[in-house]
């Protein structure tokens, strides 16, 4: 059975679907995305992840390609042609197809507007948070809008290499003052010795992850002390826990810092019962 992807207005096969050359997307980086994870035939935090899809078309001064009804009509069918149960759906919005210029098109052109979904196995996620993960730390070097979820993502690309690199699977961005900043691809948290847990409150420093707001409330429900407040590296090190968080890894584990483990190197139960707590408290969309 062949995937399906949704390009511009049509459904094509995933093999064959593609984008204009000028799409400014493909050459200028110009356009915004949203990654969100299906659990058990449902979408997880939907609103959410579209709420933020609005936000970062707005700061961009970019339309929505189609209404936000329709959008998400085209979600359901992109997940239903896959068949997928388990897994995410990614929508790119671009501003559209231009003749290559920095500045906006004159002429006013349609967003350009992609959807793909991708069964994923729960068990190796799962897998991956029993073993947990190792990070590294690289020095912030994006732009200060990071709170906009762009396809811009150079940066996180080169951080996730020098991770892979070394042996790792997630960098974490850090700031001058020795701060922690977030993920490559996820939010950065600690768990001090007394139990509470520490992440960097979402300014303009970090993406807002739509994971991270629902693990704030997750914590609550669990009775569990939080604050939203900066900490550092070694801080990190020396914490009882530490984890990262996104639609894709919900919450996972960190094991080492740097090659320092954090705490005796194995995943810590506060991030275990937040993590076995989290598809409760989500908010579920059935995909159908
Ligand atoms: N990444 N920080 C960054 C830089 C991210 O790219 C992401 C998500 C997050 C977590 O946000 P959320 O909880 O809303 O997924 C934080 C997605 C999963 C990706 O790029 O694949």
């Amino acid at each position: 059975m062949p995937r399906i992807a949704y390009v511009n207005g049509r459904y094509v096969r995933h093999a064959d679907a593609v984008v204009h050359v000028e799409d400014r997307g493909y050459q200028l980086a110009d356009g915004v995305y949203e990654v969100c994870e299906i659990a058990k035939g449902f979408i997880v935090d939907e609103k959410g992840h579209l709420d933020r899809l609005g936000r970062s078309l707005s700061e961009l001064r970019m339309a929505w390609p189609l209404e936000r009804q329709a959008l998400e009509l085209i979600m359901r069918e992109v997940i239903r042609r896959n068949h997928v149960h388990n897994g995410m759906v990614y929508l790119q919005v671009t501003r559209g197809v231009s003749p290559r210029d920095h500045a906006f098109p004159t002429k006013p052109v349609r967003p350009a507007l992609v959807v793909t979904a991708k069964r994923m196995d729960p068990r190796a996620a799962a897998k991956k948070a029993d073993k947990g993960m190792a990070v590294i730390t690289v020095p912030e070097n994006r732009w200060e809008r990071v709170d906009i979820k762009t396809i811009g993502l150079l940066p996180n690309v080169l951080a996730r290499q020098a991770a892979v690199d070394a042996g790792a699977q997630e960098a974490w961005f850090v700031d001058p003052d020795g701060t922690v900043k977030e993920g490559a691809s996820t939010n950065a948290w600690i768990v001090t010795n007394d139990g509470s847990l520490v992440t960097r409150p979402a300014d303009f420093g970090i993406l807002r992850g739509i994971t991270r707001a629902t693990v704030l409330k997750v914590a609550a429900e669990l009775g569990l002390k939080v604050e939203e407040r900066r900490f550092s590296v070694e801080e990190a090190q020396t914490a009882r826990e530490a984890f990262v968080t996104s639609a894709t890894s919900l919450v996972t584990p960190v094991v080492s810092i740097d090659g320092k483990a954090v705490a005796n190197g194995h995943p810590g139960s506060i991030a275990r019962s937040l993590r076995e707590a989290f598809f409760a408290i989500a908010e579920k969309s059935p995909t159908c």
